[in-house]
Parts: structure tokens; sequence; C-alpha cells
């Protein structure tokens, strides 16, 4: 036996592990609900669980590397050529991906702050440099300032769009602006995980950008209105250059056949399933109505989340959220991002925000 232990790259020391929403523990016979991960609350359509199912059958199998079935189906439902897709474990499996193929040490990877937690572990894991430039006040992204710390280091820059944890949206004029002040070698990405839930005609398609600026790539992902967080399926849209390193990249056979099948037959039964994003849309606008009545100011969120900017109450926030049978996502010191969830649990986060104001 050696005292000795492996080496490991300097890089990775200090950085944080990925930290899930919690899950909802039930207490007492009380239904706890989980608004803590931006999950859908639907169960899968039928239709779509027997394609899983059919799919489970053969998992004594590798699945399809090439994703051949559920990449057609994109190429047709997105009108984009197969070699400008890639698929991967979810979009975060993409988003790391893209950060391999760009950014080494001494590279800068480049998002806005507070922003997906992912962006600065991934960056740092390919040894690259954060660069995280604050949100404005109003928690929209600052793409001018974003712009004017762009360095010759400068690799990728991710637009999350809708942000997570803000929910806000930067719209079509600002992001075309601040793309022309982008030099072409630098890679955008929208991530675009929340792109359903959008109703502000403002805010732009990132498919539309990307067919006239080779420099910008979209990620999209199945895990939020598609209903399939558990399955671990996204895709990226990107020109070829891109989309081949992200071939390269690629964990050999990451996309289960259970997530291909399944992606498949969500994508054709797109009409149902876009219905309940609507739903969530819908309470959505309850719950931000709700708590504007009750005095909280929430920035406008086009995605399926709300966020309240609690500062130093936001651990007790949570905590009365959690005594009251609903699990949200405190980011301690900054505020609480509260999934729009079942109407049942949505009322429940409405009870819980409304006694805290009174006790303001
Ligand atoms: C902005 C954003 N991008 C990407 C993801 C990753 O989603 P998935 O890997 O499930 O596709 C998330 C998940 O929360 C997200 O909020």
């Amino acid at each position: 036996m050696t005292e000795k232990t492996p080496k490991l790259r300097d890089a990775l020391s200090g950085i944080p592990t990925y930290k899930p929403g919690r899950p909802a523990a039930a207490e007492g016979g009380r239904v706890a609900y989980k608004l803590s991960s931006n999950e859908n609350p639907y169960p899968p359509l039928p239709g779509v669980m027997e394609s899983a199912l059919a799919a489970a059958a053969h998992f004594n199998r590798y699945p399809d590397m090439a994703c051949t079935g559920l990449m057609a189906e994109l190429s047709e439902r997105f009108g984009v050529p197969l070699g400008h897709l890639a698929t991967g474990t979810g979009s975060v499996g993409i988003a790391q991906q893209l950060v391999q193929s760009t950014a080494g040490p001494g590279d800068e990877v480049m998002f806005a702050w507070r922003s997906f937690e992912a962006y600065p572990i991934i960056t740092r894991v390919s040894g690259a440099t954060p660069v995280q430039v604050p949100l404005t006040p109003g928690d929209v992204h600052d793409l001018d300032a974003m712009a004017d710390a762009i360095t010759e280091r400068t690799r990728l820059i991710f637009v999350c769009n809708p942000n997570n944890p803000t929910g806000t949206a930067v719209r079509r004029a600002e992001l075309e602006r601040f793309l022309d002040r982008v030099p072409g070698d630098v890679l955008v990405v929208l991530d675009e995980a929340y792109k359903e839930f959008i109703r502000d005609p403002e805010v732009p398609d990132g498919l539309a950008i990307y067919r006239s600026r080779p420099n910008v790539c979209v990620l999209r992902t199945f895990s939020k209105a598609y209903g399939l967080a558990g399955l671990r399926v996204g895709f990226a849209v990107a020109h070829e250059p891109v989309a081949d390193a992200l071939r390269k990249t690629a964990v050999p056979f990451g996309v289960s056949q259970l997530a291909q099948d399944a992606a498949v037959a969500s994508l054709r039964c797109e009409d149902e399933l876009l219905g309940r994003v609507g739903s969530l849309v819908c309470e959505r606008k309850r719950v931000a109505e709700g708590l504007a009545k009750q005095g909280w100011t929430v920035p406008e969120s086009q995605a399926n989340f709300v966020w309240l900017r609690l500062g130093e109450r936001t651990v007790d926030f949570a905590a009365a959220c959690e005594r009251a049978g609903v699990v949200v996502r405190p980011f301690p010191g900054e505020g609480v991002r509260a999934t729009i969830g079942e109407a049942e649990a949505n009322d429940v986060l409405l009870r819980v925000a409304e006694d805290f104001r009174v006790g303001l």
C-alpha cells in the first residue's frame, strides 16, 4: 500500500459540484411538491411511455450511436440540415462539449451572472477562466457590458434566453446588436432550454438567428417542455465546424435508445405537449399576478419558473415553503427560484408568499 493519492488536475480544486434541486419529502401523509428543478409536472404521455417501454425491451444492446431516427426527425421539424445537428446527454452535456471544444487553460468563457449554475463548473473543468458579467438591476442580461468584456482570450459566450434563474429574456434587437459586436471567431451559444415557454413576440427564435451567423449555436432540450428530464436528451444546432466538434467530443453511446425513441415520440405528439406548456404558461401568469398583488416585485418570466429576489431572507423563505409542502430553489443571499408546477403546488407557494409578505 502506498501513501500516495492519484494526482488530479489543479483546475478541479475548488470547483463546486453541481447542486441539484432538492426532492420533495412528504411528511405525515401530506403531499409534497417539488418546485426546485424546473421540471415538467405532467407525467409522460401514453404514446411516449409506450415508445420508451418498447425500447427498454432491447437495453441489452447499445443504442444507435448516431441517433439516426431522432436526427432525421429534428432535421425535418426544424428545417435544418443533418450536418448542423448534434444530440447529447441533455443540453448540459452538449454545453460541456461546447466548452471542451473551444476553451482550455488561458481562454475565457463568458456568461451573465447569475445564470445557469453549470456554466462556471463546466468552464473550470475545461481549465478555462469564467468571466461573469452581472445582470442589470432588473435581472436581465447586460449585453452591452458583455460585449465590452470581450477580450482576445474570449472563446465562448453563453446567452441563456430566457435566463435561469431569473426567467428574463433578451429581445431580438438587443441580441442582434450584441451579436454584431462579437468577433466572428468567438462562439455564441444561445441556450434556449425554456424556449417553448416564451410568449413575448419580441424574444427571438435562436434558430432564425443561427442561420445567418456561423458563430451562433442554439441549444435545446427535451427535459423541460417535452417532459423527458429523466431520460437525458438535448440537441444543438450549429454550422458544420461546431457541429462536427460536438460529434468528436460526444461520449460514445451517450443518448440511450429509450431517450431517442421517447424524443421522437414526443415530437410526434408535440401538439398535446405544447398544450400542456400553454397551461403552465397560464399558471405562470396566475402566479406572477398573484405575487404582484401581494406586493412582490417579480421580473417578467418567459420560462417555467419565477424569481423572487429575497436577499438575506432567501433561506427563511425557502424554509417556510418547505414547511408548507413545497420545495423551491434557494440561492442564499440572492433569491428563490420557484418552478411553476401543479396548480395546487402553485397555490401553496402563493399562500406562503402572502404570509411571508405580511411578516416582512
Ligand atoms: C438554462 C439551462 N440550460 C440547460 C439546462 C440543462 O438541461 P438538460 O441537461 O436537462 O437538457 C438547464 C436545466 O436546468 C437550464 O436551466
